[in-house]
């Protein structure tokens, strides 16, 4: 079945409609130039950035890289309050970057503590409230990431997604988990099916798409508008690519393990010996390993490397095995 329609986001449209989930410590520079190097992919996100530290941060911070080359690019904002956060758009908008995401899913504690993420699912007023900040600061696409709603009646969650509509989002991106489910139940494709029923504004289907057949399924059984993949594409950076081509009817060979190893190893490049490289190569082994058996002795000794190259020669062995 061919790809649907290109993903409206304002006054742009993004094809393929596929995209690239924000993932702390995943979705740099480095792992993004890597997918687009494979294709397939419409549009990247940044990880989430903390919206009280960007209006200080250094021009030369690590969390920026490729911002101002990189055209494709949406800048996911975290936090609660709207001085920060219109502050945030205005330090990066000279980086041009695709447009803006506001993060209300994330479900860690010491995140929704501060009121932050999936805690303002329960706040409209604050959302409300953050939304009209960003929108003043920006006619670039803006876009929110939600997931479901913990408490409450339906009816609440419907008047949500039409507060986001009324403030004037481009898109709605739903991560079809509650809090509480973290990533122990299957994503609810049901609830993007219901969200997209009730709003006019495009809706991005995410969770559980692991495979060209699983993106086609979400599609046609959520009739979203637009497929947002995370850990499936760290397992296979070239999941894009594989799904364009099953919807044109072509084969192509999945790359090798430890081809796509060096090729991610050739993104980072300098970043891998800095400590922030390191680590975050460290949390990309782990996802792209996940679709193989790790054995104890890949794990144990890679929990306690610190430094780039040691980690890279470890996962050579393990990779090429
Ligand atoms: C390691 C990791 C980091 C994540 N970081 C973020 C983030 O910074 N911002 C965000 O909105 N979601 C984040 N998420 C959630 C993903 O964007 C996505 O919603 C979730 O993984 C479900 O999609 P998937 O089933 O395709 O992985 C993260 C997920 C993982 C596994």
């Amino acid at each position: 079945m061919p790809l649907g329609q290109p993903l409206r986001l304002g006054r742009h449209s993004v094809f393929p409609p596929l995209l690239m989930a924000p993932m702390l410590d995943i979705t740099n520079r480095a792992f993004r130039t890597l997918v687009r190097g494979y294709g397939g992919c419409g549009l990247f996100y940044t990880e989430m950035l903390n919206a009280r530290r960007l209006p200080t941060e250094s021009a030369q911070s690590p969390f920026w890289q490729g911002l101002g080359v990189e055209r494709d690019v949406m800048v996911q904002l975290l936090g609660d309050d709207p001085e920060a956060l219109a502050r945030s758009v205005e330090r990066l908008l000279p980086l041009d970057p695709f447009g803006f995401d506001w993060n209300l899913g994330c479900a860690r504690k010491k995140i929704t503590h501060w009121g932050w993420g999936a805690a303002l699912l329960e706040n409209p007023q604050a959302t409300a409230r953050g939304l009209r900040a960003l929108r003043q600061a920006t006619d670039k696409p803006l876009t929110v990431k939600i997931r479901l709603p913990e408490h409450g009646h339906p009816d609440l969650f419907k008047s949500f997604i039409k507060l986001l509509e009324n403030e004037g989002v481009d898109a709605i991106t739903v991560h079809a988990r509650t809090a509480a489910d973290g990533f122990k139940r299957p994503a609810r494709w049901d609830a993007i099916a219901q969200v997209k029923s009730w709003t006019k504004v495009p809706v991005i289907g995410n969770g559980d798409v692991q495979s060209a057949a699983d993106a086609q399924a979400m599609f046609q059984k959520t009739g979203c508008d637009a497929v947002m993949i995370g850990r499936g594409a760290v397992g296979k950076p070239y999941l894009f690519k594989t799904i364009i081509n099953q919807a044109s009817g072509a084969t192509e060979p999945a790359p090798e393990a430890a081809k796509v190893l060096e090729a991610m190893l050739t993104c980072l490049d300098t970043a891998l010996e800095t400590p922030k490289g390191a680590r975050e190569f460290k949390v990309f082994c782990r996802y792209f390993a996940q679709t193989l058996p790790v054995p104890h002795w890949f794990w144990a000794p890679l929990q306690s490397m610190t430094l780039g190259p040691e980690l890279a020669k470890r996962a050579r062995v393990f990779f090429k095995k």
